[in-house]
């Protein structure tokens, strides 16, 4: 396959029709196009790449394959603190390797605890009230970045290195510094915020600089993109020009690759779990006592809004008592961090609340679960939950999202109640999800309300026309696009503005 061709055509007209028609033979597309690349990937933390493990995250779905296949490397944390010396643990997987660093201990803790949580983190998602004022670790930050950079030169041969997330923003710089002349690409998988909330992370102006070494940065969605573009010309006084910007280092494209699913392995999973129920779901069914299950799964995380999602549960079972049980899979998050401990023990308080409240001896409307699940599990659980409430008061994408939906049955599919500000809901409008302002427990408790309750033709017509966008682009979609459009960098367009990019 020639991938500036794939690469034209998407600019073109991006025939997404076409892609999904052609959803079976994508992955060996997406195999021949990082084969081409011989590329490095590059984040926080890597997958297991154990059988036995269901693959969690979008993340590992998407690059095993790639790493397996096509002989990529992909480098990240071993999970271990080191003493700083620059050792790689490395393991093949399939054609590729996996190689982990030992984190220098002397600045982990300033690095992820501090500057990327509790000061990246929270900005990113534009809560300056979660914000540690008092930490601000940026040295650390900056020294992890150019540990790792050290570190990844010596896979300078490579054709392109794609690196992801908030914990990396200045790795490209620190890789240019060191005389890397091949593409790097990067992409944000949270959301990026406006110029005014930006101004609050120290030494935002120069992380932005450091970012435009990048030749390519991927966003989630076009509010992110947008207020990027609107930081740039705020803090930088740069300006795009059709989704090319020019810095000190040269040009950089900035796009979005809205990251998907893979949706017909999560509707296999879903259907298999009916055949051969799992005894958790089957005793769940059993407890819910005629009333309809509701379902959140998330990390136990400020962002995720399931404070407010329980105070609306509150309001609909005073409501209409004994309505609905919220099964709410809540799995521990980032324990050292005081933020995560205090909402951890809020979260705790108030499911203990309405549990009381409207609990009865044999019935309880919260089952709270802190284990996480396989995917498996979760797609027959999701599949048997009338509603999916995906509530985060900010988020990137949220994969959750689009899994529940793709593991509806078709004949008598749930309803997503999904928070406007999540990116997902840039995908699925108020005709297919019904969107809700997570901050307002009355306002997602009329949701509960209306999902409920709502009509099956009803809930098949909008359940079509989400899944109908989920085939359309999938996790190896958005994989293989990102690789097309690093590979031109390769080639030409460093100097030629491309079309398709938001201006
Ligand atoms: C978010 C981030 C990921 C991160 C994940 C889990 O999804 O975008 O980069 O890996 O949260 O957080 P953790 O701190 O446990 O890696």
């Amino acid at each position: 396959m020639d991938v500036n061709n794939t690469s034209r055509a998407r600019a073109a007209g991006y025939s997404r029709t076409s892609l999904a028609t052609q959803q079976a033979d994508f992955n060996q597309h997406l195999l021949e196009a990082a084969q081409q690349l011989n590329l490095v990937v590059i984040s926080n933390r890597v997958s297991a790449f154990d059988p036995l493990q269901p693959k969690t995250g979008g993340l590992a779905a998407a690059l095993e394959p790639v790493v397996e296949h096509s002989g990529a490397v992909w480098m990240g944390s071993s999970g271990k603190l080191g003493d700083g010396s620059q050792t790689l643990g490395i393991a093949e997987h399939g054609q590729g390797r996996v190689a982990k660093l030992d984190l220098p201990r002397k600045h982990y803790s300033g690095y992820y605890d501090g500057f990327a949580n509790s000061i990246l983190w929270p900005a990113l998602h534009s809560l300056p009230d979660r914000m540690a004022a008092s930490t601000n670790h940026y040295e650390s930050y900056q020294e992890i970045n150019k540990f790792v950079a050290d570190a990844a030169f010596q896979f300078r041969d490579r054709d392109a290195i794609w690196v992801h997330d908030y914990h990396f923003l200045p790795l490209g710089a620190g890789l240019q510094k060191l005389g890397v002349d091949k593409p790097i690409g990067f992409f944000l998988h949270t959301p990026w915020p406006e110029p005014k909330m930006m101004e609050q992370v120290p030494n935002h102006r120069e992380l932005m600089q450091s970012m435009l070494a990048y030749d390519l940065l991927g966003f989630q969605t076009n509010w992110d993109l947008k207020n990027f573009r609107d930081c740039l010309r705020n803090h930088l006084g740069l300006e795009f020009e059709h989704g090319v910007v020019i810095g000190a280092s040269g040009h950089t494209r900035c796009q979005t690759f809205p990251i998907g699913i893979d949706p017909k392995q999560f509707a296999r999973n879903a259907s298999e779990s009916l055949a051969k129920p799992d005894p958790y779901v089957s005793v769940l069914l059993k407890k819910l006592g005629g009333a309809k299950l509701a379902i959140g799964v998330d990390r136990l995380d400020y962002t995720k809004g399931i404070d407010q999602r329980i105070k609306a549960l509150d309001q609909v079972l005073a409501a209409e008592p004994r309505s609905i049980v919220l099964l709410q899979v809540a799995t521990s998050s980032r324990p050292e961090i005081d933020a995560y401990r205090t909402y951890k023990r809020d979260v705790a308080g108030l499911v203990d609340r309405v549990n009381d409240n409207h609990g009865l001896e044999e019935w309880r409307p919260i089952i709270y679960e802190n284990s996480p699940f396989s995917q498996a599990q979760l797609a027959g659980l999701y599949r048997a939950a009338r509603i999916g409430l995906v509530t985060p008061l900010r988020d990137g994408m949220n994969l959750v999202a689009k899994e529940y939906v793709a593991a509806q049955d078709p004949n008598d599919p749930g309803v997503l109640v999904l928070s406007k500000f999540a990116g997902a809901a840039e995908i699925f409008d108020q005709n297919e999800a019904l969107l809700v302002d997570p901050a307002h427990p009355d306002e997602i408790a009329a949701a509960i309300s209306e999902a409920a309750n709502m009509p099956r033709k009803e809930r098949v017509q909008r359940w079509r026309a989400m899944m109908d966008k989920l085939e359309e682009y999938t996790i190896h979609d958005w994989s293989a696009h990102f690789i097309q459009e690093l590979h031109k960098s390769r080639v030409t367009v460093r100097a030629v503005p491309t079309s398709s990019l938001l201006d």
